[in-house]
């Protein structure tokens, strides 16, 4: 895991605060360092991807922030109360929710609520029904870290007020008409571009913790994927026909997700089914639906209490499935 130096910090705050660039002598003075050790920490800012531009005449001037996802650029823009106030950064890892588990067993679940783990990059990224999620930089790829007071027959309502905020922040963000597919995907039209993946310690009707794994198609270019998943998946920059800057979006999902995490603690669960519906892709569509037991098709026409779709067969028979795959037709 790199950390920017409290050192190079110092130097970045100062870059910050003269846009029109800053010669190395002022900042060494204003520092009370040498020239040289400024110069050190330009250079660990470059690595960590900062732009910044050097020039005799003139000095340093900060071009560009880092594009990475760094947890100073997300708190820059964070407007929670608890989550992401805590962020454990990696440039990789196999995965954000292994890694969450590895960091919950090392300390207390209490103290640990609300951690973010983000990684640049996954090397064993995992998707839904146990499916290799590719996760290459660029994307947004993290795991929420809660002790949730919620009862364990209501945990699911936390993946849908996750799902809820994710498409209000794309909408709110991007301007993009982002929707949900049952489960807990998010589609921009016909194409996904993230998901979701709970995972939870309980024991008897106890939830000791949750793992709330989120992915999305941000920066990462489409191109790179198998041509198969090419068809079926698109990403923000594919839509917006541009880069974004990644710790604004992060911050807005945060935001957005602590405000309905909170309305699930106090039970309040019909506001989240009545959004999760009013952004739903799959209500009122003909699907297909292949559970481990069989496959039929027929028109989804709501989700019941505790999140199970309830298909209408062609007979008039009514089917609540409760996991599975969900096709549109
Ligand atoms: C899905 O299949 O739609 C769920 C995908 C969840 C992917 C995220 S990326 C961050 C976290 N770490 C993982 O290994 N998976 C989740």
């Amino acid at each position: 895991m790199k950390r920017i130096s409290d050192s190079a910090f110092k130097v970045l705050d100062i870059l910050e605060r003269f846009p029109n660039s800053i010669s190395g002598e002022v900042i060494s003075n204003k520092l009370g360092i040498t020239r040289s050790a400024v110069w050190k920490n330009i250079k660990e800012l470059r690595l960590m991807g900062y732009d910044i531009q050097s020039s005799q005449k003139e000095g340093y001037r900060l071009v560009h922030s880092s594009s990475k996802l760094l947890p100073y650029e997300v708190h820059k823009k964070l407007h929670t109360e608890i989550i992401g106030k805590r962020i454990r950064y990696f440039e990789h890892t196999p995965s954000t929710n292994s890694m969450g588990k590895q960091i919950l067993s090392e300390g207390d679940p209490a103290k640990i609520h609300g951690t973010v783990i983000i990684a640049e990059e996954q090397t064993g990224g995992v998707g839904r029904l146990g499916r290799a999620w590719i996760s290459p930089s660029g994307g947004i790829w993290i795991t929420i870290l809660l002790k949730p007071k919620v009862p364990i027959d209501h945990v699911f309502m936390i993946t849908m007020a996750a799902s809820v905020a994710i498409a209000r922040a794309i909408r709110k963000e991007f301007g993009l008409g982002a929707l949900i597919k049952w489960p807990n995907d998010i589609f921009i039209g016909k194409k996904k571009i993230g998901g979701l993946l709970l995972e939870l310690s309980a024991e008897a009707d106890v939830v000791h913790y949750c793992l709330l794994g989120i992915g999305i198609d941000v920066n990462n270019p489409i191109k790179d994927f198998a041509a198969d998943l090419q068809r079926d998946i698109t990403s923000i920059s594919t839509e917006v026909g541009h880069d974004v800057d990644r710790a604004s979006f992060l911050a807005r999902i945060l935001k957005e997700f602590e405000n309905r995490f909170q309305l699930v603690e106090s039970g309040e669960y019909d506001a989240i089914t009545q959004e999760w519906k009013s952004l739903s892709a799959t209500l009122e569509n003909r699907v297909l639906i292949h559970t481990m037991k069989n496959s039929f098709e027929g028109e989804a026409i709501d989700i019941d209490e505790f999140g199970a779709l309830i298909v209408k067969k062609d007979t008039g028979k009514l089917e609540r499935v409760i996991a599975g795959d969900c096709i549109h037709r």
